[in-house]
């Protein structure tokens, strides 16, 4: 099995994800399959749910927050502004209260609860789900490819039903908040019926959003999920441990991505002691990979020389995992 059979006999899995520890190479294979895949003639997004996005940094090219940016022809990429989605939905919610309330201004006690509110580290991460539900529901393109943050953060936005309860609380506290201040309280009384209509409206439309796209996540036939592994003792045992943490979530896991091997050629030539060392320890963890996930093992991908940055390198990077 490799990569490009898997996607050859799959055509039908468009959501792509790369999930594994912190720094192993999630950016680097999202972009490349992107590439790849767009070079085969696909309409390909490939977006970024980390603030601390660095698709920027492998295209080398300023992206965030500016919406889907063209890379090449069929290639796009995006990274989400949260900061900017929350403005946005302070927006919607202060022209609801107006209009709701028949108001000029939005109540000074409701401004200060909301710029509190945009504190919240549950807000930011709201913010990013919901541009996520956006993108995947948009059926724009033919894949979508997830450049996932580091392991346990990315298993928060795959537990799709713990993020709808933290919505359906914090609507909720925002309506008891609401009710403490006299002045509103006081309108809320003459248009209970209206608001009550609205917020229902308002959860509804949030929990067909959210099962639209966790359904999408966890579907066996649109969506493939890798692991990024590297020959390293505790990359491997971590790996194992997430692998069925994710299996308990019903990600569809389709195989492992093996990264930074040295090439083995190099230990037939005159080479330091150092790296002999490196090379024989990265065997032995290579063999336990083999044995641990045997054919699920799709690709081997060799340590460059440098970074990869910048489409050269994104092309050479995508001819290791599919073949030139
Ligand atoms: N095979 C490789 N050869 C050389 N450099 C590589 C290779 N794979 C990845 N890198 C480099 O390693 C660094 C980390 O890779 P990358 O950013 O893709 O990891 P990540 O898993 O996305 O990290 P994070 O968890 O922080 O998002 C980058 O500088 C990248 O260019
Ligand atoms: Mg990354």
């Amino acid at each position: 099995m490799s990569l490009r059979r898997f996607f050859e006999e799959h055509p039908d899995r468009r959501y792509i994800m790369f999930g594994g520890k912190g720094g192993l190479g999630k950016t680097t294979f999202s972009a490349a399959t992107a590439y790849w895949l767009a070079r085969q003639g696909h309409r390909v997004l490939v977006f970024s749910v980390d603030p601390q996005a660095s698709l920027s940094d492998i295209f080398q090219r300023d992206i965030f927050g500016r919406g889907p940016v063209e890379i090449i022809p069929n290639l796009y990429a995006q990274e989400i502004d949260a900061d900017q989605r929350i403005r946005a939905f302070q927006d919607e919610i202060r022209e609801k209260i107006k209009s709701m309330y028949g108001l000029d201004e939005c109540p000074e006690e409701i401004e200060r609860y909301m710029q509190a509110a945009a504190g919240e580290p549950a807000m930011e991460e709201s913010a990013i789900f919901d541009a996520v539900v956006d993108i995947v529901v948009s059926a724009e393109y033919d894949y979508y490819i997830y450049d996932l943050v580091p392991l346990g953060h990315a298993l928060y936005y795959l537990s799709m039903g713990s993020i709808y309860d933290e919505w359906i609380n914090k609507i909720t506290r925002l309506r008891e908040e609401m009710a403490e201040y006299a002045q509103v309280a006081a309108i809320m009384q003459r248009s209970r019926q209206t608001e009550e209509d609205q917020i229902l409206l308002e959860l509804q439309d949030i929990k067909r959003r959210i099962n639209t796209s966790s359904s999408i996540l966890t579907d066996r036939q649109k969506t493939g999920f890798f692991f990024v592994i590297i020959p390293e003792e505790m990359a491997i045992l971590d790996t194992i441990k997430a692998a069925s943490l994710f299996a308990k979530y019903d990600v569809p896991l389709c195989g492992y991505i093996v990264n930074r091997v040295i090439p083995a050629s190099l230990a037939d030539q005159a080479i330091p002691e150092y790296l002999r060392h490196r090379l024989e320890m990265q065997r032995g963890h290579l063999e336990r990979i083999r044995r641990e996930f045997g054919s699920d093992v799709l690709a081997e991908i060799p340590e460059f020389e440098r970074d990869i940055t910048g489409l050269p390198m994104i092309e050479r990077m995508a001819e290791a995992m599919f073949g030139a």
